[in-house]
């Protein structure tokens, strides 16, 4: 196999650089057992590029994340950084990277694996096999919209201003790329707006009806305002497959889906730009879907499992590695079954394991799959 897959790696902060080591030792084994090798390189991101280089991502970061077949991230973010200046916060350079690399397609796949059915804090009946794919819109609406910012009027009234903005294409290529991936598992879609209030929603539900006539009859199309969708989430989540949506609502919509697969430290995420017709090749970032917890950074208590399962998002989506991707995700269903728990998962009569001791677990059934 070629030699030359170039990963670029931003393990950022908090957690983020613990949950990173253990995709460190996953590369490391298919290094040595597999080999296949990955051209690595490090950068900073986040709390620890701006105490570094006075910013939250650099340019050379930037570029050289274009040039990587595909980005690895922990996570950015901390207390510390609570008090510099908002175009320079941690968050910041997260959204630039997402921004500039045109990372419009976010896929969040919350998946219950049988062993954590009932770690959901919902009824084990209602998880027991989920699988749905949240797709949300990832470089428009109302965290790049302008006009924003705030500012004091004359009579010393303060004013904040966001903006939801989309345009056609901007909506069509989300829309394509969720009928795609719905013709790949249930065949269908349900997109999620405010169209009873916001225009620029509803303008989003019409163009999304438009691409469904003209291009994915085969695929089955419904809509839900997003007040609704929060509600059947928690009510009946196994009546979705493919759910997309415009940014802000994704955020919201996904963090509360993690909750259902019982931790927000299992859901990984793919962040996917166009497909260059050139060259065949697209930018890629991939990233759990959770934060930095300061709460328990530094102690190696985190769940690896979200950033381990967005690696193997990454074997698949990037480098076309399938058969790699299922023996990862078939051997954190193992490890699961056989009890190791982080303390985030853990329940009565499991073993209550560290970040490494579960990266090592990992490591240990992906080698006895592959023998
Ligand atoms: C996420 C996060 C980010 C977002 C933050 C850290 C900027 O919550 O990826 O869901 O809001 O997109
Ligand atoms: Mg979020």
């Amino acid at each position: 196999m070629a030699a030359n897959k170039k990963i670029l790696m931003l393990p950022g902060d908090g957690i983020g650089v613990e949950v990173m080591g253990e995709v460190k030792r996953l590369l490391d084994w298919m290094d040595r057992k597999r080999q296949v090798s990955f051209d690595v390189s490090e950068r900073r991101i986040g709390g620890i590029a701006i105490d570094t280089d006075g910013v939250p991502i650099t340019d050379a970061t930037i570029a050289e994340g274009r040039s990587a077949d595909a980005i690895l991230l922990g996570a950015v973010g901390g207390p510390k950084w609570d008090n510099v200046a908002f175009d320079i916060r941690p968050e910041a350079g997260l959204l630039k990277i997402r921004k500039d690399l045109g990372l419009f397609a976010n896929l969040r796949p919350a998946l219950v694996f049988e062993a954590l059915a009932d770690a959901s804090t919902l009824k084990r009946e209602l998880v027991a096999g989920l699988d749905i794919l949240i797709l949300r819109e990832l470089t428009g609406g109302a965290y790049f919209g302008e006009p924003r910012g705030i500012t004091t009027l004359s009579d010393g009234t303060r004013k904040g201003i966001n903006t939801i903005v989309y345009t056609s294409p901007e909506v069509h290529r989300i829309a394509r790329v969720a009928f795609d991936l719905a013709r790949k598992r249930g065949r269908r879609v349900c997109s999620i707006d405010k169209a009873n209030v916001l225009e620029c929603t509803k303008m989003w539900r019409e163009e999304v009806i438009k691409i469904h006539a003209a291009e994915y009859k085969d695929v089955e199309l419904s809509h839900m305002l997003v007040d609704n969708a929060a509600m059947q989430l928690v009510r009946n989540p196994k009546q979705f497959d493919v759910i997309v949506t415009e940014n802000m609502f994704g955020d919201i919509l996904s963090d509360c889906a993690a909750m259902l697969t019982g931790s927000l430290g299992m859901l990984p995420s793919a962040s996917l730009g166009a497909v260059d017709p050139a060259t065949g090749r697209r930018n890629a970032l991939y990233e759990p879907v959770h934060g930095t917890a300061p709460d328990i950074a530094g102690q190696n208590k985190a769940n690896p499992l979200a950033m381990i399962l967005s690696f193997a998002m990454m074997l698949r989506y990037s480098f076309d590695m399938g058969e790699d991707a299922d023996r990862v995700e078939t051997a954190v269903n193992k490890v699961l079954d056989a009890g190791l728990r982080t303390g985030d998962i853990m329940q009565p009569g499991r073993k209550l394991v560290s970040t490494t001791e579960m990266g090592q677990a990992i490591v240990a059934e992906i080698d006895r799959l592959a023998r």
